[in-house]
């Protein structure tokens, strides 16, 4: 019996340790952390089309108005969960194969392109746009 008491209080001790090396920040990977750095990115790059700082003259010669991304859900009728595959390849744009012409940049060519990304990074990139997404829907 003796060495059950032993592994409890081994068990105790790592637990105290855990709760020693947490601090205010969310873990580097969890949804909040990733949802932060896709704020940033959005912010940069796709605020200017989708808001909240649209830029006039960049939407001006678009076919098609830029649609508030708040809404992604709502137009969808509310599915239970986000639709990470068809956003998350619709932002990548990198398998669109429509004839027409698409306003919305192919931002997978963008992350291979000038950012230099592998495709796992790339879907990196992508998990972080989503996880901000999906923390914005109304
Ligand atoms: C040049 C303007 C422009 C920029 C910059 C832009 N978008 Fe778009 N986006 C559009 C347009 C226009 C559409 C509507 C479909 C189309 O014509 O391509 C769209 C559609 C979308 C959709 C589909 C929404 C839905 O409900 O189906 C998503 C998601 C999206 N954009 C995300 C992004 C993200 C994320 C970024 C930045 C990485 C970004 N967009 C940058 C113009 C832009």
């Amino acid at each position: 019996m003796h060495y059950i008491k032993t592994i409890l209080s081994l068990l105790l001790i790592s637990l105290i340790f855990v709760g020693l090396s947490c601090n205010s920040e969310p873990p580097k990977n969890s949804r909040a952390a990733q949802a932060k750095r896709g704020e940033k990115f959005f912010k940069a790059h796709c605020a200017e089309c989708h808001g909240p700082n649209v830029d006039a003259k960049r939407v001006a010669n678009l076919q098609t108005p830029p649609p508030d991304l708040t809404k992604i859900m709502e137009r969808r009728k509310h599915p239970a969960t986000f639709p990470v595959a068809e956003i998350a390849s619709y932002i990548d744009g990198r398998k669109d194969v429509q004839l027409h012409k698409r306003d919305m940049p192919a931002w997978g060519k963008y992350f291979a392109n000038e950012e230099k990304l592998s495709n796992d990074e790339i879907k990196g990139k992508m998990g972080e746009l989503i996880a901000y997404l999906i923390s914005i829907q109304k």
